[in-house]
């Protein structure tokens, strides 16, 4: 079967990027991005391409080359599914607040949702593949949805987890170490693989897409990530050991890294892993150990998500000791509030929670972020419920400025490894501040030598 139609339902960091690239490799395939939120998706249509609802490197020249081709953004959900041959579903995943397996389990209702409103549309079959991160077995309760509430039309449900990074999506999908789908072995679950794998095949080599079974394809994701923040946190511990010990993570990382079994991609210490998956998809695993009462497994992993905890608590602890145990009252600068550089994408961010303590010691606080607007910024800290929104408005400011955002601060946070950072001019910074000057360097990213001769104190993470 040739698909020629497809409809994604979730606007997203992952829909949006995954589909851009799809329709500019497939121009005879239709794909169509719909969403429930109206704005996001009048932003997606927005002439002005600098005001897509989110930043990726190389984004935009996707979008301008396929929008309006062979990719539509649109508010008709019923209509695009109806139109399509295959759906994804990419809509957000997010951990579960209430109820069983609260603060663990994924919160499946937004892709049930999903599922009943495909089952009451469709009128033609329809391959439906699942690209939100989920749980295992997920795609067995999308097909009882689908089987039981539809018109009797047939459906094949896919897994095709997405593993792209966010601000190096587009590279990531256009030459992705391998494309992973998950189907039923049975002869109608084999043509619905092949016909997603025919739309990979356009531009991924054929030995990079790898068939599975629907669970091997769900658990592979939650692996990945469960494995990557892993070696985060992992090097993250080892920081705080150079820290004691006087040994330099950075020199650490770079030497661990050379033996080839190791490798050298993720060993950059910091002040902790962000993002909207790292955290969701370990939490999910411990979880689905827990049911199945592999209680060790479950603790392992556990282990994961608490190192990144501390990290973030003992970077404020450290920035408070540092100004003698007393914050209340003083400017800190934060330089990054973004969970990582080239993204505007704050959910988890390690700065959300770095300010709430700070801010907790009642610090008046100064964030610059290069990508981040201020309202995402209140957003974030007003979700926490730690203070009011009024307490937040009085404590906090966003700055469009960063050298207006360390003006008489007496410290500079910095909490996202934008790479604008290291070319600013800190003699002007460390001139317009409270003397003595502090750098907290979460990120490991700047010179030591450079500040500390400018007159900085300055603390970096892992030395
Ligand atoms: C991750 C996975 O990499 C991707 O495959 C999956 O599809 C989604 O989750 P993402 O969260 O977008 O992607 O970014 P990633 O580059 O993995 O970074 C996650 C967090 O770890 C960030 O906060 C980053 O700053 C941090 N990190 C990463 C480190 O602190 N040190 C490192 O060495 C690498
Ligand atoms: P991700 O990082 O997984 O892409 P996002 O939160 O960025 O997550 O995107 C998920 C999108 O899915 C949101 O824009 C949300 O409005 C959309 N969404 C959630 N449920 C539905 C639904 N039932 N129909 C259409 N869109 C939905």
């Amino acid at each position: 079967m040739q698909v020629k139609n497809i409809c994604c339902i979730g606007a997203g960091y992952v829909g949006g990027p995954t589909m851009a690239v799809i329709a500019q490799k497939c121009p005879d395939i239709d794909v169509t991005v719909v969403d429930i939120n109206e704005q996001r998706i009048s932003q997606w249509n927005a002439s002005d391409l600098d005001t897509l609802p989110i930043y990726e490197p190389g984004l935009k020249e996707v979008v301008s080359q396929a929008r309006g081709r062979n990719l539509f953004f649109s508010t008709d959900v019923d209509a695009a599914i109806a139109a399509a041959d295959m759906i994804f579903i990419s809509v957000n995943t997010p951990t579960k607040t209430y109820g069983k397996g609260k603060n663990m389990a994924a919160d499946l209702k937004f892709v049930e949702l999903c599922a009943r409103q495909i089952a009451r549309v469709a009128t033609s079959d329809k391959i439906v593949v699942e690209k939100s991160t989920l749980p295992v077995r997920t795609a067995q309760a999308i097909k009882s949805v689908l089987s039981e509430t539809g018109n009797g039309v047939e459906f094949q449900i896919l897994s095709n987890p997405e593993f792209l990074a966010e601000g190096t999506a587009i590279s990531d999908l256009l030459r992705p170490d391998r494309i992973l789908i998950g189907g039923e072995t049975s002869e109608k679950g084999e043509e619905a693989i092949q016909a997603l794998v025919d739309v990979y095949a356009r531009w991924v080599p054929k030995e990079n897409i790898l068939t599975t079974n629907v669970w091997s394809s769900e658990l592979s994701k939650l692996v990945a990530n469960a494995f990557l923040a892993q070696r985060v946190s992992s090097i993250n511990a080892i920081s705080e050991l150079c820290e004691a010990t006087g040994a330099d993570v950075r020199e650490v990382s770079k030497a661990i890294g050379m033996d080839s079994r190791i490798g050298p991609k993720f060993l950059q210490a910091s002040v902790g892993f962000g993002g909207s998956c790292f955290q969701k998809d370990i939490l999910n695993l411990v979880y689905i150990a827990k049911t199945f009462g592999l209680a060790e497994v479950a603790d392992y992993w556990e282990q994961v998500i608490l190192m990144n905890d501390h990290q973030k608590s003992r970077f404020a602890t450290k920035i408070l000791e540092t100004l003698y145990n007393t914050v209340s009252g003083k400017k800190i600068a934060i330089l990054g509030w973004a969970f990582k550089k080239d993204t505007n994408d704050t959910r988890e961010s390690a700065a959300i929670y770095v300010a709430d303590e700070l801010l907790e010691e009642r610090a008046s606080i100064a964030v610059y972020d290069p990508k981040v607007k201020e309202e995402r910024v209140f957003a974030d800290l007003n979700y926490l419920e730690s203070r009011s929104a009024e307490e937040n408005k009085e404590l906090v400011e966003v700055q469009n400025d960063p050298y207006e955002a360390c003006k008489d601060a007496h410290a500079v946070a910095i909490l996202t490894e934008w790479d604008e950072f290291k070319s600013y001019d800190w003699q002007a910074i460390y001139d317009n501040m409270l003397k003595p000057a502090c750098v907290f360097d979460g990120r490991a990213i700047l010179d030591r030598a450079q500040l500390e001769k400018i007159g900085f104190k300055y603390y970096c993470i892992g030395n």
